[in-house]
């Protein structure tokens, strides 16, 4: 298998090849979607939520989030590993956002790393780009806004698609190397993805984009409650995991194991 960096994703989009990206957070499903050729993995500050339990993405640190990404790297010799920055680690301006871009270099290994806006970090973008810093963008639905935003709500609808393609644009233009669109109609993230000459990502936008991304815990079946619409689950992880639990404490209980076979 190959190594994925970021030019083999502007090939593929030459080559017309779609791919899927998944998040990651840690050594052990690292290694199992590295496994499964998964080219691109995002320690997402989805981390927020799925490793940490918080409500939304704005509390988690660059602190609590660098560990993680040490985790995948080690766990995914193959793929391309993006880290996303967290809410407060770069909006004050480049400076900032090279500051924490180079922690999340040094200290956790990644390849790139993603920033949630359109044209308002164009100035970010375009610092990190120039000091050797590949940058993944991500427009529309930014959960980082989400208290900006009114909610989790599909963004480019109406009048607010010239907006999104104005996005789209402004962060081709600051030299990001791919763009995640999130929650935005199919048929205008189709329209984007024909237009920019980097490949777009999609969650949520239909199926027209480049790439795909999923949480791996929606798309396993491990988040618990309602997932959102763009979710599909490809397995039923959590209903498993949770029947191995049951089943091992049942075998202690029940003094069934651990057997002659496991011990000394
Ligand atoms: O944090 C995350 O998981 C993400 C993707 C879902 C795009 O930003
Ligand atoms: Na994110």
């Amino acid at each position: 298998r190959r190594i994925t960096r970021v030019h083999h994703l502007a090939q593929m989009k030459a080559e017309g090849h779609k791919w899927a990206m998944l998040t990651a957070y840690d050594y052990s499903s690292a290694r199992v979607f590295d496994d499964a050729g998964i080219p691109v993995l995002l320690v997402g500050d989805s981390a927020a939520n799925v490793v940490y339990g918080y409500d939304t993405t704005i509390p988690v640190t660059s602190d609590e989030l660098i560990p993680l990404v040490r985790g995948v790297v080690r766990g995914a010799p193959h793929a391309l590993v993006v880290a996303d920055l967290p809410f407060g680690s770069y909006e004050a301006g480049p400076q900032q956002a090279l500051a924490s871009a180079v922690r999340f270099f040094k200290e956790g290994g990644a390849h790139a790393v993603k920033i949630e806006g359109g044209e308002r970090i164009a100035d970010q973008i375009a610092a990190l780009t120039a000091s050797g810093i590949p940058v993944m963008g991500h427009i529309g639905f930014t959960p980082q806004s989400v208290n900006g935003l009114g909610g989790f709500r599909v963004q480019g609808r109406g009048d607010g698609s010239d907006q999104l393609i104005a996005d789209a644009i402004a962060v081709q233009e600051a030299g990001a190397f791919a763009v995640v669109m999130e929650m935005v109609p199919a048929d205008l993230a189709g329209q984007i993805t024909r237009k920019l000459t980097i490949p777009t990502v999609g969650i949520g936008a239909g199926n027209e984009t480049d790439g795909q991304v999923l949480v791996w815990q929606d798309m396993a079946g491990l988040t618990s409650g309602k997932t959102a619409k763009f979710v599909r689950r490809f397995a039923d992880v959590g209903t498993e995991l949770r029947r191995a639990a049951e089943q091992y404490a049942r075998d202690v209980a029940t003094g069934t194991f651990p057997g002659p076979e496991h011990s000394y």
